[in-house]
């Protein structure tokens, strides 16, 4: 133990030396010091693993993992920055890995629970399976040949090969787990670095091609981080680490038993504990293969990075199951329609072949207000804006933190959009470089009106979809009893879905509060406009006999009243 020790403080010794060393000099005759710093932590690293030889030598093998295996989502969470909701709340798979002479082929066998979070959009939420294969190189493949990780979809619909976007963040994350991960690296003359983690500070070497460093345990030179930097729409760039521990020695190598995802050096993404490793197993024949052509209308796509879908985005949708594909909507698709002829100021956009979102444009005197900030949707509304409305957005609303609503925050924010939020949630969207925000409060809705329109925004605590969820009404600036009101409504009526009446409950009691119309039509962010009668007659609730002139919050409905 003591010599390992003393071996070890000499390695980061020589690392800091050497690191020092790169920075004073960095194109001088001995820059390639740092490389032999790499060999030695990359040789120690894979002595410890069982050797070249041996690891050469592996064939494949399959991770077990019979009790502990759960996802967490980065985004949809109830605060803002916690994660405190699961995604799959259990499941059980096995993970095959088989090598060839190049590269390797993955297979993932999942079952897999969604949580209860999924009652919002689906009326029972009972375990699904998939079966998943993939394949490594600039031939390769991710294909499912049972079943398919989307909520939405149904459980027996087999998906088939995935895109290629899918494609290569998927062969990411199965290379980041492979065993054989060190002997693809060193062959990319990585270099020396360290990485402060925890406040601690750890041996690593970074693997330009693959964008990959892997930090190694300094107690026993064995990989513990396999870390990979994203571009995070919101919170900047973001460590995605693999993390692995509780190695065990099976035919002379060693194995991770214990494997999470760790986002932002703080979330735990993924929890993994393997029960069982096989090394060499015998698989069946073409257990590793994707569907043939006439099993599948989908086709092979191999991997191919699509700088429109940083790999942030790619894990909201993997690990929040809600993948299906890149938005392929345009604006000739897209139908305008006014909900309320006395509000023609209020367009309603919908995009005929992607009905995920539905967005509100507010087109005032001399600005224009857009509803929510969709991922790749939102570059269109703001073509149409431009096109059509000929006025500049001078503000964004988003409803709430999940991803779906505001992916693009950031490039409203680019073309100068102050973008209205609760108060609460500022230090949420303060990450984003040069947002200007306009915060409300609970006592202080936003407002924001000309002679004709007013929106109005508001939020309380506690309603149980996300901490910082707010609605939005519309209506003239100064209503009569029978002047249209619009509320947009995220997620807590939907009806695009059979949603989850407790949402709907919830929102219900905050609208009674508000005083808000019985007549009011809902605008919701996943359907299609309805009448608000249809909520509370869903819930079999009574609703006072509130018109337009009722609403309370924020003060008198009339602005034009002294
Ligand atoms: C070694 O480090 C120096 C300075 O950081 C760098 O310029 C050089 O490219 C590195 N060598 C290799 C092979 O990456
Ligand atoms: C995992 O592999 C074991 C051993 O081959 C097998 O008994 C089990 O059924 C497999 N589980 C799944 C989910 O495929
Ligand atoms: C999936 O299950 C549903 C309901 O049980 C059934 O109607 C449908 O035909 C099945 N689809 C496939 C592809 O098996
Ligand atoms: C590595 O990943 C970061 C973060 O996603 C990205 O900005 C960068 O372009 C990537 N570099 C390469 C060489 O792919
Ligand atoms: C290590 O792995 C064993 C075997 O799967 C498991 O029982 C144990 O809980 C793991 N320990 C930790 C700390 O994860
Ligand atoms: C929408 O239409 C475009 C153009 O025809 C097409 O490429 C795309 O797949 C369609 N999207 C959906 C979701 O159907
Ligand atoms: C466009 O939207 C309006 C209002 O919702 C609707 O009446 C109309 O049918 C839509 N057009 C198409 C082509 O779906
Ligand atoms: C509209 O609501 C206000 C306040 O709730 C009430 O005083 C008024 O009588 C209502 N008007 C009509 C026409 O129902």
């Amino acid at each position: 133990m003591a010599s390992l020790a003393t071996a070890l403080s000499f390695v980061l010794m020589l690392l800091a030396a050497t690191v020092d060393f790169a920075h004073a000099c960095s194109s001088c005759r001995y820059a390639r010091r740092n490389d032999s710093t790499a060999s030695q932590l990359i040789n120690a690293a894979i002595d410890s693993l069982g050797g070249h030889e041996a690891l050469s030598n592996l064939k494949g093998v399959t991770y077990q993992i019979n009790d502990v295996f759960r996802v967490r989502s980065v985004m949809q969470n109830y605060h803002l920055f916690e994660t405190d909701r699961y995604i799959v709340s259990s499941g059980f798979q096995n993970i095959s890995f088989s090598f060839r002479e190049q590269g390797f082929s993955q297979r993932i066998d999942r079952n897999l629970v969604s949580s209860d979070y999924f009652t919002f959009i689906r009326p029972e939420v009972s375990p699904r399976d998939f079966s998943m294969v993939a394949k490594s190189g600039s031939d390769g493949f991710v294909c499912f040949t049972k079943g398919n990780n989307n909520v939405f979809f149904p459980k027996n619909q087999t998906y088939g090969y995935v895109d290629a976007i899918m494609t290569e963040y998927l062969l990411l994350q199965a290379q980041k787990l492979s065993p054989k991960l060190l002997l693809e690296v060193e062959k990319h003359d990585p270099t020396a670095t360290t990485v402060e983690y925890r406040e601690s500070t750890l041996p690593a070497v970074r693997d330009e091609q693959l964008n990959l460093t892997v930090v190694f345990d300094p107690k026993t030179n064995l990989p513990m981080l396999i870390r990979a930097f994203e571009d995070h729409p919101i919170l900047g760039r973001t460590n995605n680490d693999l993390q692995l521990y509780n190695y065990t020695q099976v035919k002379g190598l060693q194995f991770p038993r214990t494997q999470k995802i760790i986002y932002g050096d703080e979330a735990i993404l993924e929890d993994t504990i393997v029960s069982q490793v096989y090394v060499n197993p015998a698989f069946e024949q073409g257990f590793f293969d994707g569907l043939a052509p006439d099993e599948t209308e989908t086709t092979p796509s191999p991997p191919k990075a699509d700088p429109r879908y940083g790999h942030a985005e790619m894990t909201e949708y993997w690990s929040n199951t809600l993948w299906a594909g890149e938005y392929t909507s345009s604006l000739e698709f897209l139908n305008v329609s006014h909900p309320a002829d006395d509000l023609p100021g209020a367009h309603h956009l919908a995009f005929l072949n992607n009905t995920n979102f539905y967005q509100l444009v507010l087109e005032f005197e001399e600005s224009v207000i857009v509803f929510e900030a969709p991922p790749h949707q939102s570059e269109l509304v703001i073509q149409w804006v431009e096109e059509n409305i000929k006025k500049p957005i001078s503000h964004l609303w988003v409803s709430h933190h999940h991803h779906d609503h505001n992916l693009d925050v950031a490039k409203f924010a680019a073309i100068g959009a102050s973008v209205i939020v609760p108060e609460m949630a500022a230090p949420y969207w303060s990450k984003i470089p040069d947002i200007q925000l306009l915060t409300f409060t609970e006592d202080k809705p936003f407002i924001y009106s000309d002679s004709k329109m007013q929106a109005r925004f508001l939020w309380r605590p506690n309603t149980p979809h996300s901490a910082d969820w707010t609605y939005a009404i519309v209506t003239t600036a100064c209503p009569d009893a029978d002047t249209s009101m619009l509320a947009f409504t995220a997620d807590a009526y939907s009806t695009n879905f059979e949603s989850d009446t407790n949402l709907a409950n919830s929102w219900l009691l905050q609208a009674i509060g508000d005083g808000m119309s019985k007549d009011t039509i809902v605008v919701p962010a996943h359907g299609w406009p309805t009448s608000f009668s249809e909520v509370y007659e869903r819930l079999g609730s009574p609703y006072p006999d509130f018109n337009s002139t009722s609403f309370v919050s924020g003060g008198n409905i009339c602005l034009n009243a002294a």
